[in-house]
């Protein structure tokens, strides 16, 4: 039988693929990591079948591995009787604890099925929620951007766990970005909050993104009415985009 990940998308219950729903419904038991995505799990499934898996708040890299070995021991036997799910926000393989399972159970468990339930990323909740286009052509980075830290170098970027937007805001700034926050996206969780000002979101939310862009990059995009003469002269005024 098999471990399934399942993305839960980024908090709307009506935002787990079909898929995830079904996969859900038919594990024998779901693990969910946190309280937000166990909120999401029991929109779609009775709490006698959620089970409860301990993870240590820790940045030790020995804690957490025995961590991970003891949530790996736990779900094993439960996935050689039955179908088991492990689920998250968001998508599993994007800044996610599914990873650390997928990869303690295949070094200490190898004869366990893993498969992964793709699930809307908090990137493209964020894009929509923003109106952001990463148009063709276009390079997009994703960062984190924990306790104020401010990466740059890429001309687009989405941050992940902006816990301290003023500092954020500051070195991102510095460095000539332009930057927008968005915090508990399509979250039933919570109010939403989409803002320039980092004064907004000062308060620490671990469900905050940000993106930023190159205050000097060029934003020419392309559109319909670049065929439509408008000088008059017979002769189209510009070019259209191919797709
Ligand atoms: C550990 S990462 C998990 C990402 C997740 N696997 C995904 O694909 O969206 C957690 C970070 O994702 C971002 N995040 C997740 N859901 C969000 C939401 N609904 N609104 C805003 N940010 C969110 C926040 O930056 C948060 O600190």
């Amino acid at each position: 039988m098999t471990v399934y990940g399942v993305g839960l998308g980024p908090g709307d219950a009506d935002l787990v693929t079909v898929r995830g729903k079904r996969v859900l419904e038919d594990a024998d038991v779901v693990y969910s990591p946190g309280r937000l995505s166990k909120s999401v799990v029991t929109d779609h499934v009775p709490e006698s079948r959620v089970g409860d898996l301990d993870f240590p708040m820790t940045r030790d890299p020995e804690e957490l591995r025995e961590a991970w070995r003891d949530a790996a021991s736990e779900v094993a036997p439960r996935a050689r009787d039955g179908d088991v799910a492990f689920a998250t926000l968001g998508d599993p393989n994007v800044y996610s604890t599914f990873g650390h399972l997928r990869r303690t159970l295949d070094a200490f468990h190898p004869d366990v099925d893993v498969e992964t339930v793709p699930g809307v990323s908090a990137v493209s909740a964020f894009t929509t929620a923003l109106g952001v286009e990463v148009d063709a052509g276009a390079g997009l980075a994703l960062r984190e951007a924990s306790q104020g830290a401010s990466p740059t170098g890429p001309d687009r970027m989405v941050l992940f766990k902006v816990t301290d937007a003023p500092a954020t805001h500051e070195g991102l700034v510095d460095a000539g970005y332009d930057v927008t926050y968005g915090r508990r996206l399509f979250m039933e969780q919570g109010d939403t909050t989409v803002t320039s000002d980092p004064g907004e979101i000062a308060e620490r939310d671990y469900y905050t993104l940000a993106y930023a862009e190159r205050q000097s990059l060029q934003k020419d995009r392309p559109t319909a009415f670049d065929d439509v003469d408008r000088s008059g002269d017979g002769a189209e005024d510009g070019v259209v985009s191919g797709d």
